[in-house]
Formats: structure tokens, sequence, C-alpha cells
């Protein structure tokens, strides 16, 4: 029996493939109710910090909206509204928040940083991006994965882009603790640090799942699906002539897409998109129902990780 009351979702190298999949289901019945117009009370009386050192559509609306839909209170704290990161440290901010609010969400840069809020606010905290990694974003992804094919496991996964970054890091972790087999297809200077390919090379083992870092764009060839992510994450953007002079060949094209040699292929995004850089816009339209369904499971996964750290 899962019970992960308590727990702060921070990476998922914390939590175990029962646990993850524990996740994708509670996020699944929340959505079917949701549909159904069925909301409940599970955060009743509880209220949420919002803490967002950058800026944010889908994670910022789905933790508010799934937090009113169970029944809490979601207060917004953005950067220049609390002394955070100006006059005050992160440990203080930690033990004032914790002794007013009953959970947390950080979106910023450090990985430090949601560490340290977990540690000294004694509420559960959760990870909404930083600069290491994006948990909340792959439960969405795999949540849309099982509706598209009904299963994770087993699956061909190909991580087309800046192979280091949040989304890089986090759907490998993610994919290893499941059972997926996938790829990061980057070239050189954007692989993943070697740490942590090792660490999922771990979990692989234990799961099935399969791990490969290539640079060349046959690697595509069998892929259940494509994902890719900005060129330039939040706080790189002067990396832009860098990024696209390196990343033009692993664009997620009409040519790409053909290289998987499959007609049921679908292309995945985290968005936001520049399209024309990382996607053509033509792909992009291709695809527009899987990644707006990704976009739409962020509310749902992001409401189960709060009901089943927080709720009643
Ligand atoms: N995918 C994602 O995290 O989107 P936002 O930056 O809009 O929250
Ligand atoms: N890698 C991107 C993800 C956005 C959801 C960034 O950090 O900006």
């Amino acid at each position: 029996m899962v019970d992960l009351k308590g727990r702060s979702f921070l990476t998922l190298k914390d939590f175990t493939k029962e646990e993850i999949e524990y996740l994708l289901d509670l996020a699944g019945t929340l959505k079917a109710n949701k549909k159904k117009g069925i909301t409940g009370n599970s955060l009743k009386g509880k209220n949420i910090a919002l803490i967002f050192e950058k800026p944010s559509t889908r994670t910022r609306c789905s933790f508010t909206i799934g937090c009113i839909d169970e029944g809490g209170h979601p207060e917004y704290l953005g950067k220049d509204d609390i002394q955070l990161g100006h006059k005050e440290s992160i440990e203080d901010t930690a033990r004032v928040l914790g002794r007013m609010f009953d959970g947390i969400e950080f979106r910023g840069f450090k990985q430090e940083y949601v560490e340290k809020l977990a540690k000294y606010s004694g509420v559960p905290v959760w990870n909404g991006l930083t600069d290491d990694y994006h948990p909340t974003q792959i439960l969405a992804d795999f949540l849309t994965l099982k509706e598209q094919f009904g299963k994770v496991e087993g699956l061909k996964f190909v991580y087309v882009g800046d192979g280091r970054n949040n989304m890089a890091n986090s759907l490998m972790i993610g994919s290893a603790k499941m059972g997926v087999h996938f790829t990061i297809l980057a070239p050189k200077d954007l692989w993943p640090e070697q740490g942590l390919v090792e660490l999922c090379e771990g979990y692989a083992k234990e799961s099935g799942a399969t791990i490969t870092v290539s640079d060349d764009i046959h690697a595509v060839e069998g892929a259940d699906a494509l994902y890719t992510d900005v060129w330039c994450s939040m706080g790189e953007e002067d990396k832009a002539a860098e990024r696209i002079a390196l990343l033009k060949p692993y664009q997620v094209n009409k040519e790409l897409v053909k290289l998987t040699k499959k007609d049921s292929t679908v292309v995945m995004h985290c968005l936001p998109a520049v399209k024309g850089n990382e996607i053509t816009e033509e792909v992009f339209e291709d695809n527009a129902e899987v990644i707006f369904d990704e976009a739409e499971n962020r509310m749902h996964t992001i409401k189960a990780v709060m009901v089943a750290t927080l709720g009643e």
C-alpha cells in the first residue's frame, strides 16, 4: 500500500516505480472525476504557497486550479513579492512559510533552494521546475503516454535537443524507473552529466529500461514517442546563437519524424515551444492533440501530487 502523506516531491530519484504508478493512477481517477464534474475536498482548510522565481503558465495554473478544485487556498508569491532573493535567506523564508502554509510549491533556479525549503519548512514542498529537474512535468508526460499507448513500460522514447537540461534529466530518471527504453539524441556538447547517466543505468537494471545517449539522428528509428523542449531554457537566453548552431541538425521536422520508420510515432513537447527552432510548425500542428493533452494533464497530475502528499 503506497502512502505518500507528508512527503515532498523534489525529484523522481526519491520515488519508486510503484509510487510513480500510484500518482499516475490517482491522476487518472481525478481527471475522470473532473470530466464528470466531480471535484473533491481533500485540501479543505489547507493553505498552499506558490513561489515563482521564473515565469510559468501551465505549472502556475495547474497548482492554482488543482488546489481550488480540492477545496484549498493557493497564494501566488512572485519573485518581486517576497523577501526571498532580496533580503532574506532561503532557510528563514522556509521557516516562516512553514509556520503559515500547509504545502509549498517552488519554481526557480537552484535545486538546492527547493531542497532547503523542504528541509527547513517542515511541510511538503513540490518542485515546480529548477535548472536541474522538472519532475511534475514527467508525470503529465507519462499519463499522456498511458492514454496514447495504454502503458509506459517497454515503449521506445526519444528525447531530442538540449540533452542536459531539466527536462532531459527528469525524463531520463522517470524512464529509467518506469522501464521505458529511453534515448537522448543531442550533440556531444549537450549530453547529460555522466554521473546522472550512471545513476539512471542503475535504476534501469532493476526496471528493464535501457538508456542510450547518441548524437546520430538515426537513433530515432522505431520510436513510439519523440519529445523535444526549447533549445534555451529559462535563464539561458543569452546562449541562443550558440544553441541554434549546435542544435539545428536536431530539429524535430518531417524528415526526422520519417526516420522513425513508423506511422504511429507521437511527438510531444512540454511547452512553451519555439516553433522554427526545436520543432517545425507543421510537426507541432500534426501532433497538437497530444501536446495539448500533455498540457491539460499537468493539472490532473499536479493535483494528484498535492492530494497524495497533503490531502485528507
Ligand atoms: N511546461 C511547463 O512547465 O510550462 P510553464 O513554464 O508554462 O509552467
Ligand atoms: N527546459 C525548459 C522547460 C520549460 C517548461 C526551461 O527550463 O525553460
